[in-house]
Order: C-alpha cells, then sequence, then structure tokens
C-alpha cells in the first residue's frame, strides 16, 4: 500500500563545505530520509562523495542514510557504503551484470535494498526481483546533476510500478528522483510515489527556509 509522504533531500544540493551541519540542518527541518547521491565520474559525469564521507555525516544525524549508488561497478562498494553507515543502499541495474545477486548482497550486509530506474529503462526490469527490493527509486531526470527539469514519463511508470509493488503485498517505497518541486511533488504522489527526493527545492533560500521548504512539499501533496 502507497505510505505516508516522506521528504528525503539530497545534500547534492548542500553546501560541500559544511555537509555535516547541512545533514543536521535538514534533520531539524523535518527530513524523513537524507538522501546521498554517490556518483563516480564513470557511470555518470560527475563525482561527488564516497564511503568516509558518509561514514563522517552518520554523526550528525540518526535519521535513515538513503545512498543512491551512480556508480558503475556498484558491487566492491557495496560492503563500504554498509559499513560507513548507509541504511538503504540503491543500485542501478545497468551497474552489474547481476542485478539479484547484488541486492542478495546489501540485504545479506543487513541494509535495505533499493533499485534504481533510469528515464529509459522499463519498471519491468525489476518485475523478477521485487522480493528481494525495499525501495524503487525512480528516476525523472537522467543521473548526475541537480537543478534539472522532471521528465514527465517518469509518471505513468510510477503508476506500472505502484502495481507491481502493490502484487508483492509488501511496503516497499516508492520513491521519486529529479526535478521535484511544488509544482511535480503532488502529481508524482498522485501517480503513485510515497517518497520524495528533493535537492534544489529543499535548499533554496539558505538554512533558514529549509523547514518552510519541506513543510511546503509535503503540504503540496
Ligand atoms: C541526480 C540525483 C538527484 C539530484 C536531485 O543524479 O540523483 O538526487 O540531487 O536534484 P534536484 O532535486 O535538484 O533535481
Ligand atoms: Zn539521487
Amino acid at each position: 500500500m502507497q505510505q505516508p509522504v516522506r521528504i528525503a533531500p539530497s545534500i547534492l544540493s548542500a553546501d560541500f563545505a559544511k555537509l555535516g551541519e547541512e545533514v543536521r540542518a535538514i534533520d531539524e527541518a523535518g527530513a524523513d530520509y537524507i538522501h546521498i547521491d554517490v556518483m563516480d565520474g564513470h557511470f555518470v559525469p560527475n563525482i561527488t562523495i564516497g564511503p568516509a564521507v558518509v561514514k563522517a555525516l552518520r554523526a550528525h544525524s540518526p535519521k535513515p542514510f538513503d545512498c543512491h549508488l551512480m556508480i558503475a561497478p556498484a558491487d566492491p562498494y557495496l560492503e563500504a557504503f554498509a559499513e560507513a553507515g548507509a541504511d538503504v543502499i540503491s543500485i542501478h541495474p545497468e551497474a552489474g551484470p547481476h542485478l539479484h545477486r547484488s541486492l542478495q548482497t546489501i540485504r545479506a550486509l543487513g541494509k535495505k535494498a533499493g533499485v534504481v530506474l533510469n528515464p529509459a529503462t522499463p519498471a519491468e526490469a525489476i518485475a523478477h526481483v521485487m522480493d528481494l527490493v525495499d525501495l524503487v527509486l525512480v528516476m525523472s531526470v537522467n543521473p548526475g546533476f541537480g537543478g534539472q527539469s522532471f521528465i514527465e514519463t517518469a509518471l505513468p511508470k510510477i503508476e506500472r510500478l505502484r502495481a507491481l509493488i502493490e502484487e508483492t503485498g509488501r511496503a516497499i517505497d516508492l520513491e521519486v528522483d529529479g526535478g521535484v518541486n511544488f509544482d511535480t511533488a503532488p502529481r508524482c504522489i498522485a501517480a503513485g510515489a510515497d517518497v520524495l527526493v528533493a535537492g534544489s527545492a529543499t535548499f533554496k533560500g539558505g538554512a533558514e527556509a529549509y523547514a518552510a521548504n519541506i513543510a511546503r512539499l509535503r503540504g503540496a501533496c
């Protein structure tokens, strides 16, 4: 079933010179998950943060760390992110040859397993691994950068994934990432999503605006 709306600010839009402070600020502002975008300059054309930074941030918030791995291969790093304190580890099916095995590995590390669908990746790509999945992340932009425009074809995909999730009878999170704002957020929720990643929409206006930004996103739904 669709769960209550949760907001996952993406720290990609935070001030990297003071990340710990930024994570504390979004936690206090009402974030439900802390969304951490990990990029390798190979799977996506940008480089961000690794397990050492995740570990350093762990002390700054007890909220679930939702680690979105945009790296290939991902398998050699799953243990490092688990040990660094990730709660959810999400991987793209394109990041390795054996999605089923990679999801098993994440579960065996005691973490929630997520799978991420790029705009061109069909919902059906994960139909046969749903039993191993705790979170499905729909990319509504091409991964790599914050501040891009929402790709509309994400909406019918969310509807299909909601149906796939309902068939399992399990409470699998359905998360949307990219171009989520006060206009697109309610449309994602209406299509069946229940977790919203928001980078620009959370961090705009500086720290004193975070609580209002998060509350407004939630309220828009
Ligand atoms: C893009 C990242 C997103 C990004 C979202 O590759 O996965 O999490 O930070 O940023 P906004 O909300 O600004 O589109
Ligand atoms: Zn992300």
